[in-house]
């Protein structure tokens, strides 16, 4: 390695030791995902996934993989433009598109390469993006992508600031850019909100829904369902890594939206597709959705579960309006406390800090899934209980 680069790591990665920033603990599973996890050997209940439907691990999804991989083989081949498309990738797309009744669908590699596909096709350097402040990392750097010189960055879930925005010099096209639900705080984007400014304003909506897809909505149908705003959001970006339980991302909205991507789209002409397993699987675990909403309503009946009990405890589990659950702690260094108690106590649950979330407000994120049982989360409460008084974090 080059000495000066190396040097450049090596200052870096000291600062972040010093500044208590430095992730030491990145864990490797021994089991596959589900609400029982091996770690190293040691049997701990997963608080952190984002397997909320628990399919990750499901028995229909792992044959539906298999008969895949009998059927098309392991890899893509080649990007998708010249000879990475199979019939599979064309049946999800089709799946997904009846499922959100969108007019058209076009699966990614994943939720962040759909988010820097799109966002650089919607927006050029002379338009306008207004985002809100609190949205995703892979929305920032599609923004970064696009170019645009002219962003705005609206006070999270801020309306009033939101309009601010809008009615300010807005050079070219305005994209309003939100996520649906915000993944450190549980909190849901107004979305009624915003579609009304934005047609007040001439604008597009695009919403990032990797933690509304699985979760809210008829049957986990999404965001836009659960506001009954279909035909009114122009663009929307899935995930396939949370609550569908596999790997891959997706943009819906007008046929017209999808096939400008399949000619533009950086990522989807120049990176291969997602693997016949991998697409199948996720085909499957759309077809589970789409037959009952008994994973979604075991979902939300444990996160309210949970969340109740935290709340009784005192733990101030901020303002979630869904099953994630944050703990709020606010200095990092506690939070990474806790989270290594717990996890003597068999609970998996990892803190999460700066630059993730602002400084001050670090916390133990708890991710609640339809996996859990009632048993799982009442061992849950006791051990939070025990680790939260001994740290004198509840009385
Ligand atoms: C809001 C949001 N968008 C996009 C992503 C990225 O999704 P993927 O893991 O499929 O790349 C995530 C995952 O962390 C997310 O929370």
């Amino acid at each position: 390695m080059n000495k000066t680069f190396q040097k450049h790591f090596k200052d870096t990665l000291a600062e972040l030791k010093e500044q208590g920033l430095y992730n030491s603990n990145i864990r490797s599973l021994g089991s596959p995902q589900g609400a029982w996890l091996n770690i190293g050997g040691k049997k701990v209940l997963n608080m952190c996934s984002n397997n909320y439907l628990g399919l990750a691990n499901d028995e229909r999804l792992k044959q539906a993989a298999k008969a895949a991989i009998d059927e098309f083989g392991i890899g893509p081949g080649a990007v998708r433009s010249i000879a990475g498309t199979m019939d599979l990738h064309g049946q999800l797309e089709d799946l997904i598109a009846r499922f959100k009744k969108a007019e058209a669908v076009i699966t990614l590699q994943s939720g962040f390469q759909a988010n820097t596909t799109v966002i650089p096709l919607l927006a050029g350097k002379n338009d306008t993006i207004i985002s809100d402040q609190l949205n995703h990392a892979s929305i920032i750097d599609g923004v970064r992508l696009s170019g645009c010189k002219n962003k705005k960055i609206y006070k999270h879930s801020d309306m009033k600031d939101l309009e601010r925005c809008l009615q300010e010099d807005r050079p070219g096209r305005t994209l309003i850019i939100t996520d649906g639900v915000f993944s450190m705080d549980g909190d849901i984007a107004n979305l009624p909100g915003i579609v009304e400014l934005a047609e007040k304003y001439d604008a597009a909506v695009m919403v990032d829904d990797a933690h509304g897809e699985g979760v809210l909505g008829r049957g986990g149908r999404g965001i836009v369902d659960h506001f009954h705003l279909h035909g009114r959001v122009d663009v929307e970006v899935g995930t396939f890594s949370k609550a569908i339980g596999t790997v891959g991302g997706c943009v819906a909205g007008s046929k017209e939206l999808i096939d400008y991507i399949k000619q533009r789209g950086r990522p989807f002409l120049f990176s291969s597709a997602t693997t016949p397993p991998d697409v199948a699987a996720t085909i499957k675990s759309f077809e589970i959705l789409m037959e009952s909403d008994e994973l979604v309503q075991r979902l939300w009946s444990n996160g309210e579960f949970f969340k109740k009990k935290m709340k009784e405890l005192g733990f101030d589990t901020g303002h979630s309006e869904t099953p994630i659950t944050p703990i709020m702690i606010g200095s990092a260094a506690e939070a990474s406390k806790m989270s290594k108690d717990l996890f003597e106590e068999g609970i998996f649950a990892t803190s999460i800090g700066f630059p993730t979330v602002p400084k001050g407000q670090a916390r133990i994120r708890v991710m609640i899934s339809a996996a859990h049982s009632i048993e799982d989360l009442v061992f849950a409460v006791e051990k939070f209980a025990a680790v939260g008084r001994k740290l004198g974090l509840i009385k």
